[in-house]
């Protein structure tokens, strides 16, 4: 049972649980996880221009009680945030996917579940208690992308998200050096990678060799290729897409104003402002950069989503106040479960809500949904009001 997760006491900030997770993990895991594209700076990059966005402390503000509650596509969620979409999560520790499930019960939050996720999607939704949205890369092959859009649509999935800034993808060093391939060849060097990390090892041994469930379990036998070419879908694409999905439509991996408008025009309910968490175009800006100018040219109504290198409760907090509604985490589950599973997981969770509840007493306010521009310290970011 979820509610019997105790959260880890090994782990005091999602740093720490990132040193943990490093430990823990076979290398060519942990790099999966943590690397980015290129030269690696853009994630650095991503986490340190929110950490420029300063706040205004406000005071004698009666902040004892605070309603951190958020409705997104007209559901009440607990908390303003959710788990971004991340493929073969169980590399990082076996049942991953289920702890996220799970935790996404617990907490009354949306998990989004990866094309590439090592749990099917029909699974997911189930152990999620129908809290699953369902992420998707366009292939050459639209035929698989409209079963797994079938299947969806048939266990009761009301969210689709199509990922759009992987046509053709980056250059990941660490991967290569790795010989990090799905599915996995096991060299000398991979092997001496196992057998340095045995609990994981021989956990993952017992839970069996993770793989991408939704292509196993594909009635048209489609195969996982990580590197497959995506890079012919246009508009076209997302016009097919939005005609064959009648559920809401996220269009995720959004950095321009100018993509933006044309995609709000074909019909997507939502727009995920993302650079992918740094792991695509290497000299992309900061996701938060493109944040409050997506949010001016779409008007205060049109519903926003962030994410990419979100690292504290802090940080959602200023998302929201440069323009997300809502905004999903990627990369610190993965440390809080590679560092103690199901309890590291509760753990960052745990650290995250407080600190978002902190913070929005600590500007001043007792209701997350009354977060806006005016929160931000520098005269600088007032300019960018909306
Ligand atoms: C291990 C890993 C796997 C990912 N897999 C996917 C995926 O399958 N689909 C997708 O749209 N994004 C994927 N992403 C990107 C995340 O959804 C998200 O955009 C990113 O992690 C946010 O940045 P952050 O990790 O710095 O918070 C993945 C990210 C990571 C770290």
């Amino acid at each position: 049972m979820s509610e019997n997760i105790k959260p880890s006491k090994k782990i005091y900030s999602i740093d720490e649980a990132r040193i943990l997770a490093k430990k823990r993990l076979p290398k060519m895991f942990f790099d999966f996880v943590d690397g980015s594209a290129g030269d690696e700076k853009l994630s650095e990059i991503n986490s340190f221009s929110l950490d420029q966005i300063r706040l205004e402390p406000k005071v004698l503000r009666n902040v004892e009680k605070r309603n951190l509650k958020k409705k997104f596509f007209e559901v009440e969620y607990n908390y303003p945030f959710g788990f971004a979409p991340m493929g073969m999560c169980n590399l990082t520790w076996p049942n991953a996917d289920k702890m996220l499930a799970k935790e996404s019960v617990y907490n009354n939050i949306p998990t989004c579940v990866s094309m590439a996720s090592t749990t099917t999607l029909e699974k997911m939704y189930e152990l999620s208690l129908g809290r699953s949205w369902l992420q998707l890369y366009i292939f050459q092959d639209e035929n698989f992308v409209m079963e797994l859009l079938e299947r969806a649509e048939k266990i009761g999935y009301q969210v689709a998200i199509i990922t759009v800034d992987v046509p053709i993808q980056f250059r990941r060093a660490k991967d290569d050096k790795n010989g990090f391939t799905v599915p996995f060849k096991i060299g000398p060097r991979q092997f001496f990678d196992f057998a340095t990390h045995p609990i994981w090892s021989l956990s993952t041994l017992f839970s069996g060799i993770p793989k991408p469930m939704n292509y196993v379990t594909s009635k048209k036998g489609n195969k996982f290729v990580r590197s497959e070419s995506r890079g012919s879908t246009d508009w076209e694409t997302l016009k097919r897409i939005r005609s064959a999905w009648k559920g809401k439509l996220v269009v995720k991996g959004v950095m321009s104003p100018e993509d933006a408008i044309k995609i709000k025009e074909e019909g997507a309910d939502a727009i995920q402002v993302s650079n992918h968490g740094g792991r695509q175009l290497e000299s992309a800006t900061s996701a938060i950069d493109a944040l409050p100018l997506i949010r001016k040219i779409l008007g205060k109504d049109f519903p926003l989503i962030f994410d990419s290198g979100i690292r504290s409760g802090g940080d959602i907090v200023r998302a929201l106040a440069f323009g997300a509604d809502y905004v999903m985490i990627g990369r610190p589950l993965m440390y809080g479960i590679g560092a103690d599973g199901a309890n590291g997981l509760r753990r960052i969770l745990d650290i995250i809500k407080g600190e978002l509840s902190t913070t929005l007493g600590l500007v001043g306010l007792t209701d997350i949904n009354k977060i806006n521009s005016d929160i931000i310290a520098e005269k600088f970011f007032k300019d960018l009001k909306y």
